[in-house]
């Protein structure tokens, strides 16, 4: 699926819709530019997981990983972008628990990561920089 999101309120419809599609197991990797928008779909995709629109989503750049407790599950939303070393993501647990839903950006800083995904995400900002280009992809 590829679509062009005009603005931010359609990255968070989006993220709705993703999020109905999205089951335990999930592993979803984020791929795109500085600011091309994955931690802003990855909020609403989290949002509605959480059932809670208003739920305070951070950019998990500095923790790597922020864990939320959701009806559906476990869920991690993890950015490796200040990973320095790919044997570091172990640490972070994001295969350890079969049942999480778990959201990556930066994901190319581990390969054993990438090699997991289940749903892959590309974000891209248009020549002229109006909205975001958006491509989801299930392997
Ligand atoms: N569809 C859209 N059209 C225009 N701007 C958007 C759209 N969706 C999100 N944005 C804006 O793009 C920016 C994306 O920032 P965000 O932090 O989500 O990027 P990121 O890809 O996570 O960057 P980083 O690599 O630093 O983590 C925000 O300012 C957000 O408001
Ligand atoms: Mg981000």
């Amino acid at each position: 699926m590829e679509r062009l999101l005009p603005d931010d309120d359609a990255t968070s419809a989006l993220g709705a819709e993703l999020a109905a599609t999205l089951a335990p197991g999930d592993l979803v990797i984020l791929e795109g530019d500085l600011g091309a928008g994955k931690t802003a779909l990855a909020r609403a995709i989290i949002r509605t997981l959480a059932n809670d629109p208003a739920l305070d989503v951070p950019s998990p750049t500095f923790a790597l990983v922020q864990p939320y407790d959701t009806p559906k599950g476990p869920v991690l939303h993890a950015d490796l972008y200040r990973l320095v070393d790919p044997r570091e993501v172990d640490e972070l647990g994001l295969l350890d628990n079969p049942n999480a839903i778990v959201l990556v950006e930066w994901a190319e800083r581990s390969p054993e990561i990438v090699a997991a995904a289940s749903v892959v995400i590309t974000l891209a900002i248009p020549p002229g920089g109006m909205g975001r280009l958006v491509s989801v992809t299930r392997r």
